[in-house]
Formats: structure tokens, sequence, C-alpha cells
């Protein structure tokens, strides 16, 4: 039997589903949601900056994958109207949603807690807790109209045991895995919607090499290296698996 860490995705394992993934402009979003494309899936990539949505636009497009959709959104500024009427577009266009991937992520600085910046923990906090709250609110209709529902939050090794230095991105992932794990509890009895938390694992990307600016870059994995894990759990082999704080990790 697979698990995440040895799942192999069939070429059609995702047809037909809408999967809407957070940071999809780059780094792991970026190729997770080509990959989920590239499965049969219509993405729809949210993500701050534009540019980067279209360019990852013009490659599945350029790839024969079902056309995705671009939602620029700055989760640092979005408010609540902003989700629900995002919701409101998505049940226009598609009627229902499969998959949720919350991926986006802001850093902040790797400092003493004593002396952590307040507007700075304020934004770490939106975009990596609040935001997802938020939007995963305003997709549960979406999701609960799915036959094979999967809502996965992003969490780090950090967010599972708390480090010196690494503030609010730490706690806000900490936050995150028992959000997911309310949420997961909620959903099992009166849905059939699957909620798990993932912890990529070090891969390379814009925020590991501000993280880790000392790091050997050509040492760890590149996004295209863990997708497979995430289609696990937005696909129909991930059936069944909910509540669970995951990793990539070898
Ligand atoms: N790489 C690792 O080793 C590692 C390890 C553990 C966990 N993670 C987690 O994995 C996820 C993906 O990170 P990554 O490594 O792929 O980093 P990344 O390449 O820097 O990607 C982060 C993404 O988040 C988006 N984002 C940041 N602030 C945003 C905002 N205010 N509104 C909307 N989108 C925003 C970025 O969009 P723009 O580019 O447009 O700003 C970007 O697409 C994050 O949740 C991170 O915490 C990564």
């Amino acid at each position: 039997m697979s698990s995440i860490h040895t799942y192999q995705p069939t070429t059609d394992c995702l047809q037909d589903r809408i999967i809407l993934i957070t940071g999809a402009g780059a780094g792991i979003g970026a190729a997770v949601a080509k990959s989920c494309a590239s499965h049969g899936a219509t993405v729809i990539l949210l993500g701050k900056t534009t540019r980067k949505l279209e360019t990852v636009y013009d490659e599945i497009v350029a790839s024969g994958a079902p056309e995705p959709i671009i939602m620029p959104m700055d989760l640092a500024v979005a408010k609540p109207e902003d989700y629900t009427n995002m919701a409101e577009a998505v049940e226009k266009e598609f009627g229902h949603l499969d998959g949720l991937l919350h991926n986006a992520a802001h850093l902040g600085n790797r400092m003493m807690f004593e002396q952590y910046d307040l507007e700075l923990w304020n934004k770490v906090m939106q975009v990596n807790l609040n935001a997802p709250m938020l939007l995963t609110r305003a997709c549960l209709p979406l999701l609960k109209k799915s036959a094979d529902a999967s809502i996965i939050f992003t969490s780090s090794e950090s967010g599972r045991k708390g480090r010196a230095y690494w503030g609010a991105y730490a706690i806000s992932n900490a936050a995150t895995d028992n959000m997911m794990q309310v949420l997961a509890d909620e959903l099992e009895t009166n849905t059939g919607i699957r909620v798990n938390s993932l912890d990529p694992g070090p891969v390379r990307s814009a925020l590991r090499l501000i993280a880790y600016p000392g790091e050997n870059q050509n040492q760890i994995k590149k996004p295209e290296e863990i997708v497979n894990g995430y289609l696990y759990l937005l696909g129909p082999a991930g059936k069944g698996v909910t509540g669970q704080l995951l990793s990539l990790q070898a």
C-alpha cells in the first residue's frame, strides 16, 4: 500500500478536480500547481505577485493541461469580504472545490522573542494563520459540495517544536497545526472533508534561502521532487487520511 512517502501518481489521478493553491507563483506552490494540472486538475492560482502567477499560468497552458485561473490576492491585507467574494467567484465558475492547499507564507525575521517587532508579528500571523482561517471558512460551503474534498495546511519543523529566534513564523505554524486538528475533528463527523497539516521538509526556495543563507542549495531537494506527497493528499490515494501532522522529511 502506498504512503505519502512512496506514492507514485497515475496520470489522471486528479482528473476533473478543482484545486485552489495559495502562494502558487513560486517555490513549492508553483511546482504543486503545475503537477496538479499535469495530473488533470483545474488549478486556481492564488498569490501576491500577478506576474509570477501569469508565468505559472502560461507554463500550464503551454503543457496542454486544463486551463488554470489566476486570483491575485495579498493575504497580508485582504479583508474577510475579499475571501467571500473570491469563493463566490469560484462557486459561479465551478460550483464546488475539491482541494485547498494553504501554502503561502511570510517568514518574518529571525530575532529574539523579546525584540520581535509587533507590526511584523501581525503581518506574519495575518498571512500564515488568519488568512488560512478566513480562506477555509469562505471555501467550506464549496468543499462540502465535493465528493472527495481535501484541505492541506502547511507547517514546518519549527512549528512542530519551537526554536529560539524563529518567533512569529514558528508560532504561526504551531497554531496552524492546532487549527487543522480543530477543523479535522469537526469535519470528520459531519462531512467527508479530510484536513491535514504538512511539513514539506527542506526544499530549495526563496523563503529557504532567506531562512538558511549558509546552506548548500545543491544538497536540498527542488520543489518538483516533493510534489507527489501533495498529490497523495489531494487525490483519491489520501482518502481516509485526516487530522494528521505529516512531514515529507526523509
Ligand atoms: N522551503 C522549505 O524548506 C520549507 C520548509 C518548511 C515549510 N515550508 C513552507 O512551505 C510553503 C511554501 O514556501 P516555499 O519554500 O515554496 O517559499 P517561497 O518560494 O518563498 O513561496 C512562498 C509563496 O508565498 C507567497 N506569499 C508570501 N506572502 C504572501 C502574501 N502576503 N499574499 C499572498 N501570497 C504570499 C509568495 O508569493 P510572492 O512570491 O508573490 O511573494 C510565494 O508564492 C510555506 O508555507 C513555507 O513556510 C517551506
